[in-house]
């Protein structure tokens, strides 16, 4: 028999391509930008494996135009590219990355918290443009991070490992997440609702996936609750801000600053107004972007492919009841 063919839409770090080619009869799209959807769906039409990026979106349409397909498998921990229903109607197994980008991501959301809260980003343009004439008891000053207020939305691995960096600083945490009513005393944060979270905290950091629920959780209404001074910092997802609404409140100095990783969409233009603000970092989704975690999920999202082709269960799949159903 031979064997199964897949389609990867990039090439991936490490050797984990080269174990899937071993076992498999294995296309790697070769542009560093995604394939488009019409050539995602001409590629996939044969395959039985597709490993996606979050960048690759799989709908429908590429599902119709894929009758042997039995397992997506994203490099991603997040998972809202891929048409999950869709897939479980057709008994596919999909599979994510979460745990060993946890740490990586949570390094980048306290790194995206100091270099804004301290204004390193200012603070290198300042020297790099010559403009460092002198020191000066004004120039540059930030906020306080030790002893301030986190609040965290999305109590999540990411969000636990947040935090974990934050008691480090001694700040105070606080959390909202419907989802853990009674992690107080293990997280070492204090859970209150959305509102006082926003009213509250100093910097708020996003660790919420991006479902129907989440989309724009945070609006025009919710920024209007931050302080002036305060901080928003998203790793999730782009669409969990209302990014309209957040140009405007930091137009008008409320919250103080954003620092994104995400945007909506990705890539953001470099017109969009966003970029032109000065209380506004932006960078380019590169949470999960550190050697070793991005090894680490090219190797799980392989091994997931690989189990599903052979019909055992994923190490990780958002979607398991697909086994129960095959039984
Ligand atoms: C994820 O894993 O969902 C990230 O956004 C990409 O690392």
């Amino acid at each position: 028999m031979q064997n199964p063919r897949v389609f990867v839409t990039r090439d991936l770090p490490g050797n984990a391509l080269e174990v899937l080619k071993a076992r498999t009869r294995t296309e790697v799209w070769p542009e560093a930008t995604p394939p488009s959807p019409e050539q995602l769906i001409d590629r996939v039409r044969e395959c039985e494996g597709l490993l996606t990026l979050v960048t690759d979106r799989v709908d429908r349409s590429v599902l119709e135009n894929a009758p042997r397909l039995r397992v997506v498998s994203n490099m991603g921990v997040g998972y809202d590219n891929i048409d999950v229903a869709a897939c479980t109607e057709r008994h596919i197994p999909v599979g994510n990355t979460p745990g060993v980008l946890t740490d990586a991501t949570a390094d980048l959301a306290f790194a995206l918290l100091l270099a804004a809260a301290r204004r390193l980003p200012e603070a290198r343009d300042h020297v790099l443009q010559g403009r460092w004439k002198t020191w000066h008891p004004s120039l540059l000053l930030g906020r306080d991070v030790h002893a301030a207020t986190l609040g965290i939305i999305g109590m999540g691995q990411i969000g636990q490992a947040m935090a974990a960096r934050a008691r480090g600083f001694g700040m105070k945490i606080l959390y909202s997440d419907e989802q853990k009513p009674d992690a107080e005393a293990r997280l070492g944060a204090i859970r209150v609702d959305q509102s006082e979270l926003l009213r509250e905290a100093d910097f708020v950091s996003l660790h919420v996936p991006l479902m129907a629920q989440t989309r724009h959780l945070i609006g025009a209404s919710e920024l209007a609750l931050m302080k002036p001074t305060a901080l928003l910092i998203n790793t999730s997802r782009g669409g969990v801000v209302d990014q309209a609404a957040l140009v405007a409140a930091l137009r008008a100095g409320r919250p103080g600053a954003a620092a994104l990783d995400v945007t909506d969409p990705e890539p953001i233009s470099p017109s969009d107004p966003l970029l032109k603000l000065p209380n506004a970092l932006v960078l380019p989704h590169i949470g999960s972007a550190s050697v070793q975690a991005r090894t680490k999920m090219a190797n799980l999202s392989v091994e997931n492919l690989l189990a599903g082709l052979e019909g055992r269960p994923l190490v990780h799949c958002v979607n398991p009841q697909v086994f129960d159903q095959r039984r």
